[in-house]
């Protein structure tokens, strides 16, 4: 799903009809910085190698597939956003791209806060010490155990996206003897420029609260009513994988004129504003994704120059990246089982993985790289694509992609900017127990989540 035209180019005539693809790269043992992490590279052996570790050792060790990430690029890409924004912003890493012990504990050591969507995220944060009050919910169908949780445990806003919970957090937090922080979610009507199932702004889809006909206006005047809400801001979050600013300019442009009716029929100025995340990653060298200090000097001035035009007080801004930070800082590493050339077509790799680590291909139609990565290789290249092991034919990888041509069972793959909603939406199917997350940093690698095991499938299988 990135916006990029499809990577590979035509091997065959017959390939040509579908028509989408460019010469192959000049050459295949080059791995292109922009999607791969950061402290990539091919030793003198030709051999990948991240974080000061070797992928031949690293799948001896913790065998594959598996989720290889770079604990300093990702502390490195925290970083630079939480010191693009400053300290008149918060920055919400979103859990959902992927959460872990390990990954709390180095976001709150880098001084981000957490979005969290579930009870689970909840816990999983919580568990390894994120502060209570850098933590926001959210989620269109939140539980009342989620919200008594939340609330109870103390969590800095609650993100409330409909008018029936704007009721049930209230209540909740009444009965706790609390007064909760809250934002409302809105839906600005922008059309963003994205796969339909990852655009979340335009009115006809479930989250938020439509501002258009006056019901986000409502939804404010009801949660100022009620004393157990404190009502500190507005939110809106348009999609995801975005590389176009406009989205963001149009959507900062109707919050901030919500804030102005708010203070105009209230007299109350809304301290708060959320522009939440989606913001776009390479996963392909035909992307080219913005830095976080120009997306920050570009949001920053957007509200303040709307806030300005209003003669509202400028709100302190949050966001909420997540594929931002940890896409680009993983890969998946997999072991190459057969190879299957069909004549006139392109050549079928298949991985000891699948659809069930990497559903987003299947599911958003994504773009992904892939390369060699246990030897270097002269050979030709050769029009892949790299299958999993289930059972559908919809069970690709890697749709379009070139491979050198002596490309053999045995060798090591790896498919870059996995870091993000690829663990993170792992499923069992076929039974497959779900890859590690092995994290490597200063010449070491250890495993955060491990691997997932028949055993684990089969104490859950209790009939
Ligand atoms: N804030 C809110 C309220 C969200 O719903 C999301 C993502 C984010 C922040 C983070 O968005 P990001 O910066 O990671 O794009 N499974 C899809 C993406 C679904 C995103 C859901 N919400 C995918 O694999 O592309």
């Amino acid at each position: 799903m990135s916006r990029s035209a499809h990577p590979a180019g035509p091997r065959h005539a017959d390939v040509l009809t579908e028509g989408h693809y460019s010469a192959p790269p000049a050459d295949l043992n080059t791995l292109d910085g922009k999607v791969w992490a950061q402290t990539v590279t091919r030793n003198a052996d030709g051999v990948l190698t991240v974080g000061g570790v070797d992928v031949v050792s690293l799948a001896e060790q913790h065998g594959t597939p598996a989720y290889i990430l770079d604990e300093a690029d990702f502390r490195g890409r925290a970083r630079a956003w939480r010191t693009a924004f400053g300290s008149d912003a918060d920055v919400f890493y979103a859990g959902k791209a992927f959460l872990s012990r390990a990954v709390v504990r180095w976001l709150h050591e880098e001084g981000l806060n957490l979005d969290v969507c579930s009870g689970g995220e909840l816990a999983t944060a919580l568990s390894a010490g994120m502060p209570a009050d850098r933590i926001a919910l959210h989620g269109n169908n939140k539980s009342t155990e989620e919200i008594r949780r939340a609330v109870e445990s103390g969590v800095g806003r609650i993100v409330l996206d409909s008018f029936q919970e704007i009721v049930r957090v209230a209540h909740i937090a009444q009965s706790l003897g609390r007064r909760q922080r809250v934002q409302i979610r809105i839906t600005v009507g922008v059309e963003a420029h994205t796969h339909e199932f990852i655009a979340t702004a335009h009115e006809d889809q479930k989250f938020g609260i439509p501002l258009a006909g006056g019901q986000a206006a409502e939804a404010v005047r009801r949660a100022l009513q009620l004393d157990g809400l404190e009502l500190i801001g507005i939110h809106s979050h348009i999609g995801s994988q975005i590389f176009d600013m406009s989205g963001f300019e149009v959507a900062a442009h109707r919050v901030v004129g919500l804030l102005k009716v708010i203070r105009d029929e209230h007299g109350v100025e809304l301290p708060e504003i959320d522009l939440g995340g989606g913001l776009g990653i390479a996963y392909t060298s035909d992307d080219d994704p913005r830095e976080p200090h120009e997306i920050a000097k570009a949001l920053t001035e957007i509200v303040t120059r709307e806030c300005e035009a209003a003669r509202l007080r400028t709100p302190r801004i949050s966001v909420e990246p997540g594929r931002a930070i940890v896409g680009p800082t993983a890969f998946t590493l997999y072991e190459v089982g057969t190879v299957k050339p069909l004549d006139g077509l392109r050549t079928y790799v298949s991985v000891d993985g699948g659809m069930s680590d990497n559903i987003r291909t299947a599911l958003y139609d994504a773009e992904y790289s892939v390369a060699l990565v246990s030897r270097a290789s002269d050979a030709e290249p050769m029009l892949a694509r790299v299958v999993g092991k289930h059972c559908e034919s919809g069970d690709i990888v890697v749709k379009d992609a070139f491979l050198p041509s002596d490309l053999a069972p045995g060798d090591l793959i790896a498919v870059p900017a996995t870091g993000a909603y690829c663990r993170s939406m792992a499923s069992n199917y076929n039974h497959v127990p779900r890859p590690p997350v092995v994290v490597v940093h200063e010449g070491e690698s250890r495993v955060v989540v491990r691997r997932e095991t028949e055993e684990d499938l089969l104490r859950l299988d209790v009939g």
